[in-house]
């Protein structure tokens, strides 16, 4: 995989305001419009994005893939949601998708962060370290399917006794 990623000269680096006009393409890409009545797009709302610990992969000059975290708080408990992650079609199955997930990871653990919740598919997920958290224990605003909730944790035992609603962190 390794490999793969070296032969496309690939670039890691953090989201800035020159970057925001290509995720937006790649995320209607990869969502279409439907991208906007999602759960998660209504604590985004109220919670920007956090650049600083958002990544995007760069391929000679052009954005090809985009991994973007929150600052929330669960019941009063900091942790971070993630999302959108969104790779260009013609650019998938590189691994960068899975690449920008564990350097987001490394970049929240680095700055102290304790732990990563999303909503998404289980089957991608899963194996990248992500396990679903306890039914209930997660309420966001609006409807999700629970089974799609995961966690990583950044930090031992970060997920325990973290219950309540996603509401901006003070
Ligand atoms: C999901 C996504 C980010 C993965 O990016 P990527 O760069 O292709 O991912 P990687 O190269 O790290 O991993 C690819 C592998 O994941 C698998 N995969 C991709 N999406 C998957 C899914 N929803 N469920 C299970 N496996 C999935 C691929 O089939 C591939 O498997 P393989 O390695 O056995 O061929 C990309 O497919 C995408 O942008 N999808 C549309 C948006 C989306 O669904 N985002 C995630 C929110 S749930």
């Amino acid at each position: 995989m390794l490999s793969t990623l070296q032969d496309l000269d690939l670039r890691f680096v953090a989201e800035t305001a020159d970057h925001a006009d290509a995720i937006e393409d790649i995320a209607a890409q990869a969502f279409g419009p439907g991208r906007f009545t999602r759960a998660a797009e209504r604590v985004r709302e109220r919670s920007p994005h956090d650049p600083a610990l958002s990544l995007v992969a760069i391929l000679r000059g052009e954005v090809v893939g985009s991994v973007r975290l929150t600052r929330v708080a669960i019941g009063g408990s900091p942790v971070l949601m993630l999302g959108p992650l969104a790779v260009r079609p013609s650019f998938k199955k590189r691994g960068i998708g899975r690449t920008l997930l564990a350097m987001a990871a490394d970049v929240a653990r680095e700055v102290g962060e304790r732990a990563i919740f999303l909503v998404g598919d289980r089957a991608y997920y899963m194996p990248l370290g992500y396990k679903p958290l306890p039914s209930g224990s997660v309420i966001m605003p609006g409807p999700v399917d629970e089974a799609r909730i995961l966690g990583l944790e950044l930090a031992p035992d970060a997920w325990s006794g973290v219950r309540g609603r996603v509401e901006p962190r003070r």
